[in-house]
């Protein structure tokens, strides 16, 4: 098990960000935490409020396209690790406007990876090159890279996506993850940097922001909006619980072998038009109206272009080489989800507003 002393976490302000920032800097209070984003219409610091005042924790409002504060940020925190999260993450902004989706995600990521990369060097020597025979691989640094499922592409009815599957990105989004994946091994392959990737199904939680379908078909219901679902809602994606999502990560940044890749999943397939039927049940149950009431609401919208038709994944390697398993049942985790945005409704008024009800309308009308 590898220990830190200073973790660089970017995009510790988003949604899965903000699980993971505040659990390293929870968990592990001898680790100084630096959390750096750039408080897009993404992230937001109220999300981790409750980790603002913790002494082993900084934020830094930056760009992970900017060398030159990396630089500095490396230089002045000397950085042992890096969690790299930072992303535009929404499949539907990638098709409108693929070009931050190229910047952020693939030279933003090559930009932390040529800064890490270099700084470490510099601290501690060479890495000791896997591929070239030495078994004594340099764990003093780990460059971790979150990544998605997206990257393997569209399933049938059958099959899974394990770490072997070959890459097949068809969205702008995928597409840049899977450009930043690439170039993350290959730091690893040709540098020997100590680089580990996981890729992950669909979250959900606390925090997300209401463009991505659980969040968006939750505030609808109680604002009793259409529900907008592509197609006939049969795409199927499987779901993770954040909070086991973070657990993960936390498992892989410190015991991840280098040079690996793990996937990981929920075991947990839904067609969107039985998720958001489900939602519907839970969402009027809880605001005590009668069974059904929103059902009307539903409403099927032309189909997004490019549309993968499955995902699913095979965490098996992650299961058996580091004993992780999802430990959130679907029903528990989204009874939490939907109690935490009922909850939370100022969050939500508050992240709506502005730019993203403008996107909202522009997409699926008023
Ligand atoms: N949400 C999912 O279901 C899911 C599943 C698998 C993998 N992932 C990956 O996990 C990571 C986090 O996803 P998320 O859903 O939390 O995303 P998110 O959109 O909620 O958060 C992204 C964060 O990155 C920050 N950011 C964006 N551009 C930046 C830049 N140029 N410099 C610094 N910060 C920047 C934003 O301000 C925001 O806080 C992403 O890399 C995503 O690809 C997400």
């Amino acid at each position: 098990m590898r220990s830190f002393k200073n973790i660089l976490v970017t995009g510790g302000a988003g949604f899965i960000g903000s699980h993971v920032v505040r659990r390293l800097t929870n968990k592990y209070p001898e680790t100084n935490i630096v959390n750096l984003d750039l408080l897009t219409y993404a992230g937001n610091l109220e999300n981790i409020s409750d980790i603002e005042h913790s002494e082993n924790y900084a934020f830094v409002k930056g760009n992970i396209c900017d060398r030159d504060l990396l630089i500095n940020l490396f230089k002045k925190h000397n950085f042992d690790a890096v969690v790299h999260l930072a992303a535009e993450s929404h499949v539907d902004r990638s098709i409108a406007n693929p070009g931050a989706f190229l910047e952020t995600n693939i030279l933003g990521t090559a930009a932390l990876l040529e800064v890490a990369k270099a700084h470490w060097i510099h601290e501690n020597g060479a890495f000791k090159n896997a591929e070239t025979g030495s078994t004594n691989h340099n764990l003093k640094n780990v460059f971790y890279h979150i990544s998605t499922d997206e990257v393997y592409g569209s399933l049938g009815e059958e099959g899974l996506f394990s770490e072997t599957t070959s890459y097949d990105p068809r969205s702008p989004y995928s597409a840049s993850k899977a450009s930043s994946d690439h170039i993350a091994r290959a730091y690893h392959h040709t540098y020997g940097m100590p680089i580990v990737i996981s890729n992950c199904s669909n979250n959900y939680g606390a925090n997300q922001f209401p463009e991505k379908l659980i969040p968006l078909m939750i505030k609808n219901i109680c604002d009793q909006k259409s529900l907008p679902v592509y197609g006939q809602g049969l795409n199927v994606r499987d779901w993770l619980y954040v909070e086991d999502h973070a657990n993960a990560i936390d498992l892989i940044l410190h015991q991840g072998a280098s040079g690996s890749t793990y996937n990981i999943g929920g075991l947990n397939e839904w067609s969107n038009i039985d998720l958001v039927k489900y939602l519907i049940q839970v969402v009027d149950e809880k605001l005590q109206r009668p069974k059904g009431s929103s059902d009307g609401l539903i409403t099927f919208v032309k189909d997004r272009a490019g549309h993968d038709h499955r995902y699913a994944i095979d965490a098996s390697k992650i299961e058996r080489e580091l004993g992780w398993k999802p430990s959130e049942t679907f029903e528990v985790g989204l009874e939490k989800t939907v109690t935490w945005y009922l909850e939370n409704s100022e969050w939500l008024n508050k992240v709506v507003s502005g730019e993203y009800e403008k996107y909202y309308e522009q997409h699926y009308g008023k």
